[in-house]
């Protein structure tokens, strides 16, 4: 157990969105998400008393696969009120596991701040045999209060695992050891409240972030289409007539696609609709002009972001512009 600070404790800001870390169990392995509030959470882990004085935020209360760009407007907005305030070392969001990436990787782009913002969820429901919440949430609570996590941008905490938001995904769909971060590998690991940081993060977020979210205008539409054998042209051509601006191919191999798809794709960009290549793969780089003539079909690479984070990039990148070059600049930098 880490030792007790000296002095005033630090102040930490939590926004609670529900998830299984908020679980509660129902019969054999049924749990109902979102179940406990944040109230509820931090009394069942009276340890956290020696980290931090807490300050508890109910966002929303959600399983997260029922996220939406309201509650990220209200979280970013919360977490941005709470590191403009200089008494609050730092953030900790409590977050299901199903989306978590995706949300951190939009408040890494959207949030001004060099203070921490961690998130944290859990794989086993709050009640169940051996609960991996409250571990994760000690853990996330005393990265938040270490000056070392200071412009790492946004971080998740899960299984003594320390990630950056760009780089972890979930890989497992009920394991504890869920999340990884791929070629680029971990930002630190948790020792039972004990942080160990590593390399820092490589590419631009929070402080150095460009991306503001529009106050008045829905952001815009990007649809995600997964590449199989076979496929045709009916999906592509189906999310723009939806109203897609943007769409993520999540092609097959090397960011690749079938002649039909393909034609699709080529027809949407001539048409304006910006089409982000990345892979189903789970790893690796998709880079320009490889089997693809991106530069006469107007295409974009997605370079190493895996499909739901190249459309929470392309989402906020399509609020700053339409041309493809310089949407190409965004997944080169962030
Ligand atoms: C969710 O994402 O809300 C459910 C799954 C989880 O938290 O592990």
């Amino acid at each position: 157990m880490p030792r007790p600070l000296a002095g005033p404790l630090p102040r930490i800001r939590l926004l609670a969105t529900g998830g299984t870390i908020a679980g509660a169990q129902t019969a054999g392995r049924g749990y109902r998400a979102a179940a406990l509030s944040i109230e509820a959470l931090v009394a069942a882990v009276p340890q956290l008393a020696i980290l931090a004085q807490i300050e508890v935020e109910q966002v929303a209360k959600l399983g997260s696969q029922d996220m939406t760009e309201a509650v990220w407007r209200k979280l970013a907005a919360r977490a941005q009120a709470a590191v403009a305030d200089p008494a609050i070392a730092g953030v900790v969001i409590t977050h299901g596991t199903d989306t978590m990436e995706e949300t951190a990787y939009f408040l890494s782009l959207v949030a001004r701040t060099e203070n921490p913002v961690v998130l944290d969820g859990a794989m086993r429901p709050a009640n169940a045999m051996s609960a991996d919440g409250p571990m994760n949430l000690f853990n996330a609570i005393a990265v938040a209060i270490t000056p070392a996590a200071r412009s790492r941008g946004v971080l998740v905490v899960a299984n003594d695992e320390i990630h950056f938001a760009r780089e972890v995904t979930k890989t497992n769909t009920t394991q504890l050891g869920t999340f990884h971060s791929g070629q680029r590998v971990l930002a630190g690991l948790a020792n039972a409240g004990r942080p160990h940081f590593y390399a820092p993060p490589v590419r631009r977020h929070t402080a150095a972030s460009e991306f503001t979210l529009p106050a008045r205008t829905a952001l815009p539409r990007v649809d995600i289409i997964f590449a199989h054998a076979g496929m045709d042209r009916a999906l592509i051509e189906a999310a723009v007539a939806a109203g897609a601006r943007g769409l993520v191919i999540a092609g097959v191999g090397d960011g690749n696609l079938g002649a039909p798809a393909l034609a699709a794709c080529a027809a949407a960009a001539k048409k304006g609709v910006a089409v982000v290549r990345s892979s189903r793969t789970g790893g690796g780089v998709v880079e320009r002009n490889i089997e693809i003539d991106d530069d006469r079909l107007g295409f974009i690479a997605a370079d190493e972001l895996n499909p739901e984070k190249a459309r929470v990039l392309l989402t906020l990148g399509l609020t700053r512009t339409r041309d493809p070059r310089a949407l190409q600049e965004f997944f080169l930098a962030y």
